[in-house]
């Protein structure tokens, strides 16, 4: 498994967010987590990719035990994440908020501006390379030169998409991405989530538009107060009493 996550527990002061969360994801696999709101998915998420430290469990990347590493070196590993609500500069580019997430070191690159200016022009033509080729793939390079505030909900979440992109990653964790995105074009999202697993990156994709979910996923986690209360085929899992429960019969 690329992500061996284990008996996981989060909590904030008394309340026990995430209670004994147990997920795994394969190299190259998508996999569905579902569940009522408030169930802790956001909170699991922040735990694996490093923004807030776990109390207890396991976490496996890679071979690597990333439990105690900050967020950035998790990234650098290649594990990175989307937000649930984007987190563009609405004053920069479209572009430009793509060569901002580039991963690397922020002193060197202040020196390396100072001292070797050529070289910080080839650095940056080299990323702006790479951040076109990123946007071609999303379908964005119409937008490539607009501000990022003008976005409409559904293209400030591909560009999340498109700055985590610029990590390089091997597994990303999307949070709510279908979220905002207009439904004529969940599709074409869709689309382009069955291109990035051609390239071989891995998916964890949190949602509450199941069918969508179920259509991407080859396996689903169903989370319920804090819990993975059901894991398995996605079909399977959804039609169980268990998750049915866990939804009242009001979303399936
Ligand atoms: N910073 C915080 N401080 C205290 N409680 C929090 C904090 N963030 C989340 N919670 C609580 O932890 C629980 C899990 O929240 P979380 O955002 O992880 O759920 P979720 O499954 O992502 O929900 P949704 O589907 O609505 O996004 C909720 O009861 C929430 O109110
Ligand atoms: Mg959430």
């Amino acid at each position: 498994m690329m992500l061996d996550v284990s008996d996981v527990t989060v909590s904030y002061g008394p309340f026990l967010a995430v209670d004994r969360a147990s997920l795994q994801v394969g190299a190259g696999e998508t996999v569905g987590l579902a569940g009522t709101n408030g169930a802790g998915k956001s909170t699991l998420f922040a735990a694996i990719a490093g923004q807030i430290m776990a109390d207890a469990g396991r976490m496996v990347f890679d071979g690597h035990a990333i439990m105690n590493h900050p967020a950035h070196q998790r990234a650098r590993l290649g594990l990175c994440r989307t937000f649930q609500v984007p987190r563009e500069f609405g004053r920069l580019s479209v572009l430009e908020n793509l060569l901002v997430a580039a991963p690397g070191d922020r002193m060197e690159t202040m020196w390396s501006a100072w001292f070797a200016r050529g070289a910080m022009r080839h650095k940056t033509q080299q990323l702006t390379v790479q951040a076109d080729g990123i946007l071609e793939m999303l379908g964005m390079s119409g937008l490539r030169d607009l501000p990022a505030a003008g976005l409409s909900g559904g293209q400030k979440k591909l560009l999340e998409l498109a700055r985590v992109l610029m990590h390089r990653p091997r597994l990303i964790l999307l949070d709510e991405p279908f979220a905002g995105v207009n439904p004529v074009r969940i599709g074409e999202v869709m689309e382009i989530f069955r291109r990035l697993k051609d390239s071989g990156i891995a998916l964890l994709i949190v949602e509450h538009h199941l069918q969508a979910l179920k259509a991407l996923s080859s396996r689903l986690y169903v989370m319920d107060q804090g819990r993975v209360i059901a894991q398995g085929d996605p079909a399977e899992v959804l039609a169980s009493r268990i998750v049915q429960d866990a939804y009242m019969g009001g979303v399936l």
